[in-house]
């Protein structure tokens, strides 16, 4: 058990809240809220609780049937083994798998006298010394379609002028402040009160490039990424994303010195948070409510450079 400040918390051995989450639902000692934890001395996976176990099935469902269908089994004779009717999908499920963090599978844990569910995840956080991270929540609906009145009335009011007007909204950041030298948090009371107009304004505080002579370089290596991301989204018709996000994240200190290094290992741009993913039954449909969400996205990091 972990002790602070005199009292029990209710955490295996060895067990921590993640260090760098930025959103979503955080660790509360004594309540339901487990949110996402890491191993004390391996920093390599997170644990992600399943929250709602409808929600966190889902998502360990989304993350199995990548694994299962990307992938392609071949025989003595270099054969395929199996037969894909849809060898587009195929395609487009391993390009998916790129942008998202590696899956090692589901796990529990006995804490507190009862049973949880995680799934582990790579950490992307991983190797990065001084960690900016924004969570970039896509889309003007962020409701499932399981989702009832309630459920819709508050997703509704939630980031409303963002959402409404850029198709996404910021649950949370954190940034390294290059000019005062010191790592600052941001939760999402701070991006509820951003709106279209200030927008710009919060991804430059983010991105540390203020000032007219800030150091863009990976800016463009974030744009790059996007445009990825982008494309794939206007090509795939088999997945609705509601409610996920994009993570993005640089390391300050690499920018801070001007080092080189090679861009997979100080930016990282990925979509996470597949918990309301639902297949679209209808294959003459996109994903309209993602896309409208990146390409006002990429607009503005565009204007940035
Ligand atoms: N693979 C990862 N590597 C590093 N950080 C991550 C990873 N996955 C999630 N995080 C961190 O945890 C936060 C919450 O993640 P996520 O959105 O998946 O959880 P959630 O509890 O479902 O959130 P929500 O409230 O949106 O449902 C992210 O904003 C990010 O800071
Ligand atoms: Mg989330």
């Amino acid at each position: 058990m972990i002790k602070s400040n005199g009292q029990e918390k209710p955490l295996p051995n060895g067990i921590i809240p993640f260090h760098a989450q930025v959103a979503g639902h955080i660790y509360e000692p004594g309540t339901k809220t487990i949110g996402i934890l890491q191993d004390r001395k391996d920093d390599s996976v997170i644990y992600k609780s399943f929250g709602k176990p409808a929600c966190g099935i889902r998502e360990t469902k989304f993350y199995m049937s990548l694994e299962e269908e990307a992938e392609v089994e071949v025989d003595e004779d270099c054969q395929p083994q199996r037969q894909y009717e849809d060898e587009e999908k195929r395609e487009i499920l391993k390009e998916l798998k790129s942008f998202i963090p590696s899956f090692y599978g589901h796990v529990k844990f006995n804490f507190n006298g009862s049973e949880y569910d995680f799934l582990k995840l790579e950490n992307l956080t991983r190797g990065i010394q001084l960690p900016c991270v924004m969570d970039i929540k896509i889309g003007q609906r962020t409701y499932d379609p399981l989702a009832d009145e309630e459920k819709i009335k508050s997703e509704e009011s939630k980031y409303y002028e963002c959402k409404k007007g850029l198709g996404f909204c910021i649950p949370g950041f954190q940034v390294y402040d290059l000019a005062n030298k010191e790592t600052k948090k941001y939760s999402k009371n701070f991006g509820k009160k951003l709106t279209p107009e200030t927008m710009p304004n919060a991804l430059k505080y983010f991105l540390n490039i203020q000032n007219n002579e800030s150091n863009k370089v990976h800016v463009l290596l974030i744009l790059k990424q996007l445009y990825k991301i982008q494309k794939w989204c206007q090509k795939q018709k088999y997945f609705e994303l509601f409610c996920s996000s994009i993570l993005i994240i640089y390391d300050a200190s690499i920018l801070n010195n001007n080092l080189l290094k090679p861009n997979d290992e100080w930016v990282h741009v990925k979509m996470i948070d597949f918990a309301h993913v639902f297949p679209i039954e209808d294959k003459s449909r996109h994903d309209t409510n993602y896309i409208f969400g990146i390409n006002n996205l990429v607009q503005m990091f565009e204007s940035f450079v």
